[in-house]
């Protein structure tokens, strides 16, 4: 069942966190939902523009809808993920999507406010709501010092001033961490007093966590070991941070990466050991399984696991 963000935002608000997955193919719509029936788990579904390109948008929104039909349990919301101002209102208009992320977090503050209050206008009176950003995520460096690091991540006052003025639902703050395979070095982590004075000054707010995977070593180490070429060296954040950042109000947490490397280390693995074959269904069954798995274990570090009959109830309530 399709549900709006807002409602699964308001049912963990400081409690757990819902886990955001981007997806881009059939095989990992189906281990998603698996992996979330099977933890009892609500969660939301993550479409990138990147995405919509790949499997085209209609493709998407079918699968989903049948997978919502063959997984009558599964409760879920669908998210565009860094959108630019026109494909959210393509998202809003296309009675689909449950919210949608307006990511102007390049453009200056006054400029990222005007284009998020067009989308939350717009996107308000379809009764979609909006993710928006402020500060950027991947520019903290081991070589930056501290404060010329701190100069990327969201500047807790910014953001009261930003969420007031654009109306936004959401917001992506940008606590230290980084899209891809290569977040940290050295002793790096999350920036745990952003998000607490950040949440200080918003309460109610959801924030929502960019760039929250864990990139398993062993799954590094894996893919390595089956012919790839990954710096052994990439890290992310640790899945034990999840939950107290949910405490501080992370609602949302983002995770493509991770599914990323599960999908590698499978096909790789697959190949490596069975080269004559070239029936991609095999490997494509595994992973499905492995993915669920996956999922599964992600949403018991988020706190969201076991959630799902009592979303359910409140969601009857409601
Ligand atoms: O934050 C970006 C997500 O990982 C989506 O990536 O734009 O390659 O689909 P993508
Ligand atoms: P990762 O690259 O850490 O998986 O982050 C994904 C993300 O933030 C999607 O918006
Ligand atoms: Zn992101």
């Amino acid at each position: 069942m399709i549900v709006p963000t807002a409602e699964l935002f308001r049912l963990a608000d400081g409690n757990y966190a819902i886990g955001a997955y981007n997806i881009n193919n059939l095989e990992q719509i189906l281990g998603m939902f698996q992996g979330c029936v099977s933890s009892q788990a609500p969660f939301i579904i993550q479409i990138s523009r990147g995405t919509r390109t790949y499997a085209d948008k209609r493709m998407l929104q079918a699968i989903i809808r049948t997978a919502s039909e063959m997984y009558p349990e599964a409760v879920f919301a669908v998210h565009l993920d860094h959108g630019g101002e026109e494909t959210c209102y393509d998202c809003i208009d296309s009675g689909f999507y449950s919210s949608v992320m307006i990511d102007a977090s390049h453009d200056p503050f006054e400029q990222n406010i005007k284009v998020t209050k067009r989308v939350v206008d717009r996107a308000h009176a379809k009764g979609v709501s909006v993710e928006a950003e402020l500060g950027k995520l991947g520019g903290v460096e081991e070589d930056l010092d501290v404060d010329e690091g701190s100069a990327f991540l969201t500047n807790p006052k910014e953001a009261v001033e930003f969420v007031h003025r654009t109306g936004c639902d959401a917001l992506a703050a940008a606590i230290g961490t980084s899209h891809g395979a290569y977040k940290f070095s050295g002793r790096q982590g999350l920036h745990f007093d952003v998000l607490e004075r950040t949440q200080k000054g918003l309460p109610g707010t959801p924030i929502v966590m960019h760039g929250s995977s864990s990139v398993p070593e062993e799954e590094v180490r894996r893919i390595n070991e089956a012919g790839g070429k990954i710096d052994p060296n990439a890290r992310g954040v640790d899945e034990n941070e999840y939950l107290p950042a949910a405490k501080l109000g992370v609602t949302k947490i983002n995770i493509d990466t991770d599914g990323r490397l599960v999908w590698t280390r499978v096909h790789r693995e697959f190949f490596r050991d069975y080269p004559e074959k070239f029936d991609f269904r095999p490997p494509g069954i595994v992973f499905v399984k492995e993915y669920a798995t996956f999922i599964a274990k992600k949403n018991e570090k988020l706190g969201s696991a076991g959630e799902l009959p009592d979303v359910r109830k409140a969601l009857a309530k409601s």
